[in-house]
């Protein structure tokens, strides 16, 4: 089981995302492409940082009708990608019309996780916005066996729920977790966070960082420091 830092590079073009990139000077880190990156710069990006030789996760959270996923999935298969997701809450059809989508002609296919609940919603605000009256807890295992029913390869969850979903699918179904903060750090909109050692203790496979380290004043120290306390206990 690979168990790896991931960058959220949520910025707003290829330009800043590249010249990023060049400060690690060698160093290949995963990287996680979301929508703001992926919408500004297109498909091209996912070729070029691909090209460049690091791995990418392709984080644009799908969820529409099952047939459209599947289509789209196809779209994103095709740029190479090694780990793409959608929302679990689109329905077990869903997930598995997408993993069709995504399974190339050779019969390869990047990783396909699925985001349990957002790592900036709570149990609050889940019950009063969405009507859901259950305890995170339930709801992310919930969500999780539906994954897995589906065929997934693990979800996106935060690290307090990690645990729980390993429990509930087994060591190998893979937790990607963001809301992973330093302890001397900012939480900003996150809610569910942890610690990079926290996180790996609670059981997280791929912790995914964006502001702690692309807003940090030296971001490969803080890229090193996330890898230092998330492998090293
Ligand atoms: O800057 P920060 O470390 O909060 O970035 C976390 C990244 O993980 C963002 O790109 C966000 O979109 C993504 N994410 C998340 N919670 C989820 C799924 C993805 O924060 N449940």
């Amino acid at each position: 089981m690979a168990i790896d830092v991931i960058i959220a590079c949520d910025f707003d073009s290829a330009q800043k995302t590249l010249d990023f990139l060049d400060l690690f000077k060698g160093k290949k880190p995963f990287v996680k492409i979301g929508m703001e990156l992926f919408y500004a710069a297109g498909p091209d990006i996912v070729r070029e940082i691909k090209k460049r030789g690091h791995k990418v996760f392709l984080d644009l959270k799908l969820h529409d009708i099952p047939n459209t996923v599947k289509k789209s999935m196809a779209v994103l298969s095709s740029l190479g990608a090694d780990i793409c997701n959608l929302h679990a809450a689109g329905t077990t059809a869903m997930m598995r019309a997408a993993l069709e989508g995504l399974t190339r002609p050779d019969g390869t296919r990047p990783l396909l996780i699925a985001v349990t609940q957002l790592t900036s919603t709570d149990e609050e605000t889940m019950k009063r916005d969405l009507l859901i009256d259950k305890p995170m807890a339930e709801v992310v295992r919930h969500y999780a066996r539906n994954a897995k029913e589906a065929g997934l390869d693990g979800v996106v969850c935060s690290p307090l729920e990690a645990g729980a979903v390993h429990e509930v699918c087994g060591a190998s179904f893979l937790t990607v977790t963001p809301g992973v903060r330093f302890a001397d750090g900012d939480k900003g909109d996150q809610k569910r966070v942890m610690t990079p050692a926290e996180a790996r203790k609670a059981g997280s496979d791929y912790i995914v960082v964006g502001r702690p380290i692309t807003a940090a004043a030296d971001p490969v120290a803080a890229y090193e420091r996330c890898l230092r306390e998330f492998l090293e206990i």
